[in-house]
């Protein structure tokens, strides 16, 4: 292998992907399309299960929408990793097809290989269809009033050592791994998460690096950050190094201050999956992937194969995927819609509690857990 070819391969792929994001500037309107087109994807394991109960509930807030056709449902099959493995591919093609003709995507967790698994190592499909639809902004809120925890997390969702993470280099005794931060992609992460502040009333962004080590990439990021922050004269700017943030996260005194926070991905990664640990864990926690054309919303838990083969999946939680519906419904305009679904989660969550799921036949189904959710929409 001539490696100095391979690498500038790679670096000529960076470049025009960085060229393409300085086209793509406007994000889409969905107050202007004539129909809005969610897709609905299963994934594996316990995915297909929880996702059906997730899109009941949204087809039920959307009943008149569908009806008049401004909002339509398609089920897109075949993103499983079966499917992945045969065509040694993160995301098919035909699925990607069908997946690229939606306007936005509720997604199930979808297996990602390790070493060792029977499956071929294919990319991760969550991180494919990152890259794919290029839906840069992985918000993630974490919320505990009692603690005083109201976190935004603005998570880098292409670049970092994600953006190459399949094309690492062996070389004899040598391991490489490529860290990509670029201007266009950190501008508009930045801009993504000042925004959100300016619109919400947030005063503090927090910029979480580790650029004291990691020097030219982390550097640009905490750089390119700060000049945006500066177009933001109201929201103070803070900024941190990851390995003190993730002990700060658990200072009590410290951690109810950070509002909102922006970060490369891979520590965005870590991070969130910290923050949602005071919330209950991952498995409590919606994630929302936003792009200017496309957004994609999942749940942040995996896909549970052995609930599949103990004949579980129907006492799946169904909890998650539903928060990331109603993450959803708000991004597409549909706000008090959403505000019911969060209401009524809360409700059926947390305060009334009449269908608790454990995952086993002495809870209630997915099913029920829907059914239950629904039913407190109707007393809202
Ligand atoms: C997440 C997950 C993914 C990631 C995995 C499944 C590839 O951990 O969504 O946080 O690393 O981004
Ligand atoms: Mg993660």
């Amino acid at each position: 292998m001539d490696y100095i070819k391979e690498f500038e391969k790679l670096v000529q792929g960076q470049l025009a992907r960085v060229e393409k994001m300085k086209e793509d500037k406007e994000f889409i309107k969905y107050d202007a399309l004539d129909k809005i087109i969610i897709g609905v994807i299963g994934g594996d394991g316990i995915g297909p299960a929880i996702t059906a109960q997730a899109h009941r509930v949204l087809e039920f807030l959307l009943d008149k929408e569908v009806k008049a056709n401004k909002v339509e449902f398609r089920v897109i099959d075949g993103c499983t990793i079966e499917n992945r493995a045969a065509a040694n591919k993160a995301i098919p093609d035909d699925v990607l097809v069908e997946i690229k003709k939606c306007h936005v995507l509720l997604k199930g967790p979808t297996t990602t290989p390790r070493k060792g698994d029977p499956w071929a190592n294919v990319e991760s499909a969550n991180v494919a269809m990152r890259k794919e639809l290029d839906l840069f902004a992985n918000v993630r809120p974490v919320k505990v009033p009692e603690l005083g925890i109201d976190w935004t997390f603005f998570r880098e969702n292409t670049e970092d050592l994600y953006a190459l993470g399949n094309q690492g280099m062996l070389i004899g005794d040598i391991a490489i791994d490529f860290k990509v931060i670029t201007s266009p992609g950190t501008e508009r992460i930045a801009r993504a998460a000042f925004e959100f502040a300016r619109n919400n009333g947030k005063k503090r962004v927090t910029i979480v690096t580790k650029a004291n080590v990691v020097k030219t990439t982390d550097g640009k990021f905490l750089d390119i950050c700060k000049q945006v922050g500066k177009e933001y004269p109201e929201i103070e700017v803070d900024d941190w190094y990851i390995d003190i943030m993730t002990a700060k996260l658990i200072d009590e005194k410290r951690r109810a201050q950070f509002e909102v926070l922006v970060l490369p991905n891979l520590y965005g990664d870590i991070l969130t999956d910290e923050a949602a640990e005071f919330q209950g864990g991952v498995g409590t926690a919606g994630s929302a992937n936003i792009g200017k054309r496309y957004a994609m919303f999942e749940a942040i838990h995996g896909s549970a194969p052995r609930m599949v083969e103990e004949g579980r999946d129907k006492y799946a939680d169904p909890s998650s995927i539903i928060r990331a519906g109603a993450m959803l419904l708000s991004h597409i305009g549909f706000q008090k819609e959403a505000d019911k679904l969060y209401k009524a989660l809360e409700i059926c969550t947390v305060t009334e509690k009449k269908k608790v799921i454990t995952g086993r036949s002495d809870g209630a189904t997915g099913s029920e857990f829907a059914d239950y959710i629904m039913d407190t929409i109707q007393t809202l």
